[in-house]
């Protein structure tokens, strides 16, 4: 079983995952989570490439063939050999952050950056996609109140950046319907915690 979670800053997607996976362990599940860009040290490393601020020259498709080549190196060394196992993977971000970032919003198209993956992923899909549903003005204003939170070379991108993020992740949402899960983030942590863990086991149990 392989679950992505996707969304936009100040989602709370990270605090829902945590949750989770503590559910899922707690049921006797074994559990791998990960995250994107990352999850391996080359991937960090890449990772360190992409979000760095001062980058500030990066082609956007320089951009998306680091992120998809990241991703390649996280489903070999980590993704698959964890599938082969048996164990639920877990990952914050996959490539539909690519397909809404890279693809919608900074405008390379979505099916150029899907094809683009399909060479980096060799097909590999989630089983299911949650996404955390939030108006973007709520999500920034979240991570603006949040002065721990360390500021990366994508969280100062504009307002209609984020929209066109929000937009594009509500059209995968509408091409992928079998493996898309809709989350409204705007709840508070508990109660959006409760429903991506029912609306997991609904998927999961075909109701
Ligand atoms: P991160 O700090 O992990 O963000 P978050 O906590 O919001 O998940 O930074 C990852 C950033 O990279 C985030 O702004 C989304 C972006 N991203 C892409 O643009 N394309 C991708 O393929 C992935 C995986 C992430």
């Amino acid at each position: 079983m392989f679950i992505t979670f996707e969304g936009g800053e100040g989602s709370g997607k990270s605090t829902a995952i945590k949750a989770l996976v503590k559910r899922l362990e707690t049921e006797g599940h074994s559990v791998v989570l990960t995250r994107e860009p990352g999850g391996t040290p080359i991937s960090e490393q890449i990772r360190e490439i992409i979000l760095n601020k001062k980058n500030v020259e990066m082609d956007g498709m320089t951009e998306a063939l680091l992120y998809a080549a990241s991703r390649r190196q996280h489903i070999q060394e980590k993704i698959l050999p964890a599938l082969k196992e048996g164990k639920i993977v877990l990952c914050d971000r996959y490539l539909d952050s690519s397909l809404a970032y890279q693809g919608g919003a900074r405008g390379l198209g979505i099916d150029r950056v899907y094809e683009l993956n399909q060479f980096a992923t060799e097909g590999l899909l989630p089983d299911i996609t949650v996404f955390f549903a939030l108006d973007p003005k709520i999500g920034l204003a979240r991570i603006g109140a949040n002065a721990n939170r360390e500021v990366n070379r994508l969280d100062v991108e504009k307002m209609e950046f984020h929209q066109r993020v929000y937009d594009s992740f509500m059209e995968l949402a509408r091409r992928f319907p079998d493996r898309y899960l809709i989350i409204d983030a705007s709840k508070g942590p508990e109660e959006v915690a409760n429903a991506t863990y029912e609306a997991i086991q609904q998927k999961l149990h075909g109701n």
